[in-house]
């Protein structure tokens, strides 16, 4: 049991969805849970312990912790682009105390003694906590599914082949009935191989530009239209990685209102940038400098598409046709990611600057509300997870729940330096952009584990 003082977060803005608070209250933090919360416009008063130490968060918004559900550590195998400390750190530094590993290692993370090294060393080594997220396919070659009953046991929270598509139809199917028995979802990458080819880019007008070999919208929306159809039919539970077309919006739309068991992610890039930006032009709304063009530094897969699509994502994230922002945080080395566009690996590094590039784009902007954007950071992504973690509070702020908690400046400007990043990825196309609302602390279980500026008086 810890012997130290109860901490005390007072005067700070709570925002929380799903205790629908949107008030200043004080915050008592005991023995990493919350003790109490006083909203100030309730007269009495809770007691306060003898002695506390105390975070002043006047002028700050308090929300729970963010959760990301799709982000690459890169351990084992590639500790080069990242690791589990570096990657839980550089996550703590964006707001998040919970984040969902992606198996896409080497080896990859398929059976049971591989999901109890990433616990083992995410216990010794991360500073949030590291929920494990299993390949569908041994090896995530598409070609056997692992034991996901035993992998459910030893803590995985989901099933994907992320960076590859589980493409086999009786495979797909077979996972997904599984997923309604262990009830985890079934993480979809939705690419058609077929489709995709040589292609690296959005297939439109800057790929005939550039010429550049383009990406069809229809290589993800015939995957979601096709999963869809086999969830339906067995029950399943299919969560869509990364959406970045409207083709697959309207598929997503009309299963989630037949009742099928579908959610879907957006990254924070699908929502801000465009095929455009491999112009050069980035952003001179924001007063953000241009990149050069056709900059290795855009590619991603899925890629970034047109207008459209950012806007109708944007639609779909306010109607919760998609459900949850996940940062696909895809740190690479700077050799990964440079050469030509082609040649280039895909992925952004993106948990630092996540919120604050959609608070900047999005809520400053009026394109969407603060409270929203807090939503799917934090109480949206919790609904997805297995239910013990948020009956342990994640993605809420509640008396005797886990204390994660997010501290956000909302007017402090900061301007992206790739070498200020605590990832090992340096891969942010935000480089010398100024982005507006910063997170400025984060507590993870009662412990303050990135500060920037918050100060702790002990004691009082
Ligand atoms: O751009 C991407 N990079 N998309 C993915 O799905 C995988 C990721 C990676 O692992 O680098």
């Amino acid at each position: 049991m810890s012997q130290k003082n109860p901490l005390l977060i007072k005067n700070g803005f709570v925002k929380d969805q799903i205790q629908g608070r949107d008030t200043i209250a004080d915050i008592l933090i005991e023995h990493g849970r919350i003790k109490w919360i006083w909203e100030h416009k309730n007269s009495n008063i809770p007691q306060l312990p003898e002695k506390c130490d105390v975070i002043d968060a006047s002028g700050l918004i308090v929300a729970p912790g963010f959760i990301d559900l799709h982000c690459h550590l890169r351990e084992p195998g590639f500790s080069e682009k990242e690791t589990i400390e570096s990657g839980t750190r550089a996550a703590a530094k964006g707001g998040f105390t919970t984040v969902c590993a992606m198996p896409n290692t080497i080896p990859a993370m398929d059976n049971v003694d591989m999901v109890k090294w990433v616990l083992n060393s995410a216990s010794e080594n991360a500073v949030i906590r590291v929920l494990p997220i299993s390949a569908i396919s041994v090896e995530r070659k598409g070609e056997k599914i692992v034991d996901m009953q035993s992998l459910k046991e030893a803590g995985v929270v989901a099933f994907s082949d992320d960076g590859s598509v589980l493409y086999d139809v009786d495979l797909m199917t077979n996972a997904l009935n599984k997923s309604r028995d262990l009830d985890l979802p079934i993480i979809q990458h939705s690419e058609d191989p077929m489709m995709v080819g040589n292609g690296v880019m959005h297939d439109g007008k800057i790929a005939r530009k550039l010429g550049i070999q383009g990406i069809s919208p229809e290589s993800e929306s015939k995957i979601v239209e096709r999963d869809i159809s086999l969830t339906a039919r067995v029950d399943g539970f299919l969560h869509v990685a990364h959406v970045s077309s409207y083709l697959s919006l309207e598929h997503i739309y009309q299963a989630k209102k037949a009742g099928v068991r579908v959610s879907a992610e957006v990254t924070p890039h699908h929502l801000v940038f465009s095929h455009e930006s491999l112009m050069g032009e980035r952003g001179s709304q924001y007063g953000w400098p241009s990149t050069s063009q056709g900059s290795p530094i855009w590619r991603v897969n899925p890629p970034l598409r047109d207008a459209l699509d950012v806007n109708s994502l944007i639609d779909a994230l306010k109607g919760d046709v998609i459900d949850i922002i996940a940062t696909d945080h895809a740190p690479h080395t700077l050799q990964d990611k440079s050469g030509s566009f082609s040649s280039a690996l895909p992925g952004i590094s993106g948990i630092e600057t996540a919120f604050a590039l959609l608070s900047t784009t999005l809520v400053d902007s009026q394109k969407i509300e603060m409270k929203v954007l807090l939503n799917k950071f934090t109480a949206a992504p919790a609904s997805l997870l297995p239910k013990k973690y948020r009956d342990d509070g994640l993605g809420t702020i509640i008396e005797k729940g886990i204390a994660d908690i997010v501290l956000i400046d909302p007017k402090r400007d900061w301007i992206v330096d790739p070498d200020e990043l605590l990832s090992k990825g340096k891969n942010t196309p935000l480089a010398g952009c100024t982005l507006k609302g910063m997170v400025i602390g984060t507590v993870y279980g009662g412990e303050l584990v990135f500060s920037d500026g918050i100060r702790i008086v002990n004691g009082v």
